[in-house]
């Protein structure tokens, strides 16, 4: 029997009660030992719980039991996590996380500890909840040089996009739809600004070539600007509109990592990944595009990574440290102005033959959207984003949307 210990029994920790408890005879028969929850730190009561006897408010009930090998933290956000999870792989302790923030933004230093200190630290759950992707990425893909990870990590903004786009509903009204069915928070700003799929972007940058990027180095846009008007465009032009996470690799070494909504062509499988779903796309060089999908959010779905990546660590208590990666140099992630993209432009115009004219004189050859009429709107050709900003201003329009496409 292996012991172990939860740190938080909020929507993801009590989904880990339930899974280790209701599927208790299939995990023992895998992990081939029997796991045993002996503490469950939360500071609330939970007086119903089938487990009521293991909760503890103190956290060195945990940290000083040495029956206890692995620890699950699920209580989300940097403080205190960070000190309880630096302090159980310093004493021992293998940890499994699915709280994305704290790997975003202390991966590094802990995979490095639990290294050295001959432990896991393992956090399947922390991108694309129930999605498996970082064990596929790091192991069943290890042979390849990877190129690229494009992913629809959120799937809060990917409901409401898909309200937006299939129901007409304007931006508030399918965030309020998210709140009422419980998907967006009562402070939704981590969602719908872009900071949640941008701390998971930063881990799959992170394990896909092998240095930390941190979320602060990652220019990140959200979904909030976002009108019916830039959905009807897209549609016009052939594609929806979702949040992407993007990471690619340059012929230099350093790689490109952006957070943004954007227009994305019919003809990407992407397109047809709809409501709370996320969807990552991996280019490796041997595979090609390998898609993952599935339910990216949500208490069972997430609780399943966490509980596997507690298999993972019983069955390889002392062994399998394969998730790591250095320290990154300055300048490493590059400024996304100097980055290649085509961008979507819509304006109001009081002239607009005139206006169209002074589109093609800066961007050259674009694809017009707009009819004749007091706006414009137009998709402009690849080029560096710094080049086609300055072109942007040459012609004198005030933008009211700006949008990457795919
Ligand atoms: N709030 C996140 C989402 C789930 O909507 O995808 C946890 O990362």
């Amino acid at each position: 029997m292996i012991n172990i210990a939860i740190m938080g029994h909020g929507v993801v920790g009590s989904g880990v009660v339930e899974v280790l408890l209701h599927n208790n005879d299939g995990i023992t028969s895998r992990a081939a030992e029997e796991i045993n929850i002996k503490h469950i730190l939360d500071l609330r009561e939970f007086p119903d719980s089938p487990l009521s006897d293991r909760f503890t408010k103190d956290f060195n009930d945990i940290l000083n039991d040495e029956s206890v090998k692995i620890v699950v933290e699920t209580m989300g956000g940097v403080k205190p996590a960070y000190d309880f999870v630096k302090s159980c792989l310093l004493a021992g302790k293998s940890v499994v996380t699915s709280n994305k923030e704290l790997v975003a933004k202390h991966g590094q230093e802990l995979v490095t500890i639990a290294k050295e200190n001959n432990l896991n630290f393992l956090f399947e759950a922390s991108v694309g909840g129930g999605i498996p992707i970082i064990r596929p990425m790091t192991q069943c893909l290890a042979a390849n040089k990877i190129c690229d990870v494009i992913g629809i990590l959120n799937g809060t903004t990917n409901f409401i996009m898909t309200k937006m786009i299939k129901d007409n509903t304007d931006f508030k009204e399918a965030l309020s739809i998210a709140q009422q069915l419980g998907y967006a928070e009562k402070d939704p700003t981590a969602d719908v600004e872009g900071h949640d799929a941008c701390r998971k972007i930063c881990i799959l940058a992170s394990l896909a070539f092998g240095k930390h990027v941190y979320p602060e180095s990652v220019y990140t846009e959200g979904i909030s600007n976002i009108t019916l008007r830039d959905v009807e465009y897209a549609s016009k032009w052939g594609g929806v509109i979702k949040l992407l996470g993007k990471v690619s690799i340059l012929e230099n070494g350093k790689i490109a990592v952006t957070v943004y909504p954007a227009f994305v062509s019919n003809e990407s499988q992407l397109s047809l990944v709809d409501d709370v779903f996320n969807a990552i796309m991996v280019n490796g060089d041997a595979t090609g595009e390998v898609m993952f999908y599935g339910r990216g959010a949500g208490k069972l779905p997430t609780a399943s990574a966490v509980v596997a990546d507690v298999i993972d660590c019983v069955k390889h208590m002392k062994a399998r440290k394969y998730l790591d990666w250095a320290p990154a140099e300055d300048n490493y992630v590059v400024n996304y102005l100097d980055i290649k993209t085509r961008l979507f432009i819509r304006a109001k115009t009081d002239n607009y033959n005139a206006d169209k004219k002074l589109i093609v004189e800066n961007f050259g050859d674009v694809q017009f959207l707009s009819d004749e009429g007091d706006e414009i709107a137009f998709v402009t050709d690849e080029n560096i984003e710094r080049e086609l900003r300055t072109g942007l201003e040459k012609t004198g329009l005030k933008a009211d949307a700006v949008i990457h496409i795919l």
